[in-house]
């Protein structure tokens, strides 16, 4: 499988508001495979369409087990709670920054298939599920950032 391309934070594909997936094909699927490859080699946690040049609302989110769940035409239907921690993003790399997001979420959306599911997650995968449907709608977290992060403090 190929990889694609990650565009960088001044790209304006991250400004833009992604389109829903109406076709259910082998071009998704491709598309998908595609970015799979990509996220794992890029060791992230997370990789939205438009990352890769595609406006399209569709996800990939790491899950505790290590695999990565595909999200399209995600919606959080449900929220509780908050949490505070540091993120950061293939498409700016280098940046940390603290950000508040909600401690459990309910996303549904659909499978490659087109199939709808619901998906309960928390802490961190929650974490991951917001920062990528944002990327959707044309929001980074350094919209949200509330404290830089030196990387070195990370460690
Ligand atoms: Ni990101």
């Amino acid at each position: 499988m190929p990889t694609r391309n990650i565009v960088k934070e001044g790209d304006l594909c991250l400004r833009k508001i992604c389109r829903p997936v109406t076709d259910f094909n082998s071009r998704l699927h491709i598309l998908l495979d595609d970015m799979r490859e990509t996220l794992a080699q890029a060791n992230g946690a997370g990789l939205a369409a438009p990352q890769v040049g595609v406006l399209r609302r569709l996800a990939l989110v790491l899950l505790d087990d290590g695999s990565y769940l595909e999200i399209i035409n995600p919606e959080i239907i449900e929220q509780e709670g908050t949490q505070s921690d540091a993120e950061g993003c293939l498409s700016i790399p280098g940046v940390w920054g603290i950000v508040e997001r909600p401690m459990t979420v309910t996303v549904r959306a659909q499978d490659r298939f087109g199939n709808e599911f619901t998906y309960q997650a928390e802490g961190f995968t929650a974490r991951a599920f917001c920062h990528e449907i944002d990327h959707l709608d044309g929001h980074l977290f350094t919209d949200f950032v509330t404290e830089y992060i030196d990387p070195e403090e990370l460690e």
